[in-house]
């Protein structure tokens, strides 16, 4: 299939849009920068990402919620780790993608689907689906700084690389080294960079829900499908 329209067919882009996606060298296959929109790609095969999200246009309606362990990557081609679909015991499993990315060492709820356009729904952050994250720092921080970092990313911190301030997120703390972070979008490494920004360093990261998806009733490395209540939210 070509590019622009597997494009298309996967994200709510216009054609028109994927080609301005893809001049601006948003997407990859394969790990490398394509911008021509007429590359033919193996729908069943390749990686396309956009922005790092993995995109799909397998037919099928599968929506799934993993508790991701540590140790696994979030990738169909992983590098050093295995990858999180290996944990995961459904027909057909290569056809599903992931709804945004946990790096390597962070714990918690994944949503995977055959479904390209719920993804997108998951993770665009015109969407506002909130993710909670629980997070445990390095060092203690001050009340004061506590209070900085509250009113800072309420407001929109401006991140190291980025020419765009985070969107609006609530911050909280349960005491000096534990904080609770709500997002709505999903830049890469997000939690650890916001927290780098106020000279910390994130050394447990768990993302406990997902809208309103939680992982109740789920171990670590377990799966379960949606519900129709919980696909539909999105
Ligand atoms: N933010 C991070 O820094 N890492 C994750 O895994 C998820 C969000």
């Amino acid at each position: 299939m070509r590019l622009d329209k597997f494009l298309s067919k996967a994200t709510e882009l216009s054609r028109s849009d994927a080609k301005k996606v893809l001049h601006r060298g948003e997407i990859t296959v394969n790990d490398e920068i394509i911008k021509d929109g007429s590359r033919h790609i193996d729908v069943a095969n390749d990686e396309v990402l956009w922005a790092g999200e993995s995109l799909s246009v397998a037919d099928g309606n599968r929506y799934l919620l993993l508790y991701k362990p540590e140790g696994f990557e979030c990738s169909l081609k992983p590098k050093e780790h295995p990858s999180v679909v290996d944990l995961i015991a459904v027909p057909e499993v290569a056809s599903l993608r992931m709804a945004g990315r946990l790096d390597v060492d962070t714990t918690g709820a994944l949503i995977l689907s055959d479904d390209g356009k719920f993804l997108h729904r998951v993770t665009s952050p015109k969407r506002h689906v909130a993710k909670t994250y629980q997070i445990t720092l390095a060092d203690p921080m001050s009340d004061e700084l506590q209070q900085k970092a509250i009113h800072d990313v309420a407001k929109g911190i401006l991140l190291e690389g980025e020419t765009q301030k985070t969107c609006p997120a609530k911050l909280s703390f349960t005491d000096e080294t534990h904080a609770t972070l709500v997002l709505t979008e999903g830049k890469y490494h997000q939690v650890k960079r916001m927290m780098a920004y106020f000279g910390n360093k994130v050394i447990e990261l768990h993302r406990a829900n997902i809208g309103t998806i939680n992982l109740d009733g789920l171990e670590k490395g377990e799966c379960r499908f949606l519900t129709d209540d919980e696909i539909e939210q999105f």
